[in-house]
């Protein structure tokens, strides 16, 4: 008696029993009901906590043999897809009965807050019309392009001096800084300077990557919500990260309202920032603000760093393509002399001739198909329902489609699909052409398709133009064979070394 009136006080006791009963109760109303036909058993989450380094092969392998599987789990059904049947289903022709749902809200709420990668309805709807609008906008193109180039000239200042020390050095660190750069810029207006090891900007950096990867793992951490009633272990950990950036945003948001109200000053009326532009059209609501720019930030850092490392791997994994690259590069930008300043090369490089970079475009497309910055992208099921597959899904189970397995499947791109061949994206006069978005879904499709797509590319090429246009890329050691690192997105495992040198033969053909 005195024991179980202990432990009913223990309200850690209370908590775990209470989860114990609500997983039990899931187990039993979410399973498949009899006479429905649902898809097979590929795994359960336990196979997948014992894979999770290399989980997405393994999902792979999974989708080799069934393209469409069920994951068993206690909490809720999983349904995972590489069908692009399916997948359009989803995404598009019964989009409204998919969506975000409480489950990934209640996950990723406290760092992003109510921005649109968390919200769903007419939430999503109204912030969709306002940032694709803003989006869409002459102003953001043009200072983006520009914040852009500064920064990828920083950073060619950077490998200038690796280049003339013969240095090894950690390139994907770079993009990381550097990207964070520009998208500050861009979002904020403000220098954060991490390239040039600006302690505040360090710090800010550091705090947003790890509340990012703090909140990935409550997706495999059942017990976060207790963690987090206890403020105890990674869940302490992700509040104070979640502090140091919102003191930071805070302060920057206060400031920007303060100036734009009192400043009569043309100047900074018409700053091109997208901060300023909100504070602009009269929201000037902190919370609101701040939601909107680190949304915006997740959204823009991680996929151009992780896509721009994954491209110079696989450019050092085949120097002939690295050739035809820069060869066309150079042909594009029209350098005809050897040009030791990364700033004069970068003033070549414009819209105008980025868009002639067709095999360049087709080559980071490839790279994307193969390391999708989101490998795995998942919904929630709002009620029962019946894929075009012929099997039934229920009312809360999870769907996820699978951009890396579907880079990967034989029956999408033919038998060399696990082979790097830019030229797959190129017609009969070598022009780019697109894919269906229900196959080559790293971008998602349908109405959420990725807002920042030609953002993407314009910075990728941008980046890419300036620096494979000056430097040839080496790995240190040629022989290493990078996987990735187990996250939302698809960074790559640890340092990603290489040496470089400058690019000669610049001649036109
Ligand atoms: C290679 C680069 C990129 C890739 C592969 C990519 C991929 C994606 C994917 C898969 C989604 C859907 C995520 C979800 O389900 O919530 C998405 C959404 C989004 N992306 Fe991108 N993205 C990239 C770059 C960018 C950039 C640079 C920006 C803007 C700065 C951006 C802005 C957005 C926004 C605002 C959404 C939310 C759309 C909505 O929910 O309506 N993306 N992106």
């Amino acid at each position: 008696m005195t024991i179980s009136v202990d432990l009913l006080s223990n309200p850690v006791f209370v908590l775990g029993s209470f989860l114990v009963l609500i997983i039990f109760h899931n187990y039993l109303h979410k399973q498949p009901q009899h006479g429905k036909k649902y898809h097979p058993t590929g795994a359960s989450v336990f196979h997948l906590l014992t894979n999770y380094n290399k989980i997405h092969d393994y999902m792979t392998d999974l989708a080799i043999k069934y393209k469409t599987y069920r994951i068993l789990s206690p909490l809720h059904g999983i349904v995972y897809t590489t069908d692009p049947e399916n997948v359009e289903y989803i995404l598009k022709t019964n989009f409204k009965n998919y969506g975000k749902g409480n489950y990934i809200r209640d996950m990723t709420s406290d760092l992003l807050g109510d921005g649109i990668f968390t919200v769903d309805g007419d939430q999503w709807r109204e912030q969709r019309k306002v940032s694709s609008q803003e989006f869409s906008t002459k102003i953001l193109r043009d200072f983006s392009s520009i914040t852009f180039k500064n920064n990828t000239i920083k950073l060619g200042k950077i490998l200038s001096q690796a280049a003339d020390s013969n240095q090894i050095f950690d390139i994907n660190d770079l993009f990381m800084k550097a990207t964070m750069d520009s998208i500050f810029k861009v979002g904020f207006g403000i220098e954060l300077d991490n390239l040039g090891g600006n302690e505040e900007g360090v710090r800010f950096s550091r705090a947003f990557d790890d509340a990012n990867n703090l909140t990935y793992k409550r997706f495999v951490d059942v017990t976060w919500k207790i963690k987090k009633f206890f403020n105890i272990g990674l869940e302490a950990e992700l509040k104070k990260n979640i502090k140091i950036i919102d003191e930071f945003v805070y302060k920057v948001i206060q400031l920007k309202i303060e100036q734009m109200q009192m400043s009569k000053d043309e100047v900074l009326l018409k700053k091109e920032d997208i901060l300023s532009r909100f504070v602009q059209v009269n929201d000037n609501d902190p919370k609101y603000l701040r939601d909107i720019i680190l949304n915006f930030i997740l959204a823009g850092k991680d996929p151009i760093a992780i896509s721009m490392s994954w491209f110079i791997y696989m450019l050092c994994k085949h120097p002939e393509i690295q050739d035809k690259v820069a060869k066309e590069i150079i042909e594009a930008t029209n350098v005809n002399e050897e040009i030791t300043d990364v700033a004069d090369f970068a003033a070549h490089v414009s819209e105008g001739t980025t868009d002639k970079m067709q095999y360049l475009h087709a080559a980071l497309t490839e790279t994307i198909r193969l390391y999708p910055a989101l490998p795995v992208d998942s919904k929630v099921c709002f009620s029962d329902d019946v894929l075009p597959d012929g099997c039934n899904v229920n009312k809360g189970d999870v769907v996820a489609y699978m951009p890396y397995a579907m880079g990967r499947m034989k029956f999408i791109w033919g038998d060399d699909a696990l082979e790097f061949k830019p030229e797959r994206w190129l017609d009969q006069d070598g022009c780019f052409h697109q894919e269906s978005p229900f196959k080559f879904t790293a971008f998602q499709a349908g109405p959420r398709t990725c807002l920042g797509r030609d953002f993407a590319f314009r910075q990728l090429k941008i980046i890419s133009s300036v620096l494979l246009g000056c430097f040839v890329f080496k790995l240190s050691n040629e022989n290493k064979v990078l996987s990735y690192r187990t996250s939302i997105n698809i960074h790559v495992d640890g340092p990603l070394q290489v040496s470089v040198s400058r690019r000669s033969g610049f001649q036109n053909p």
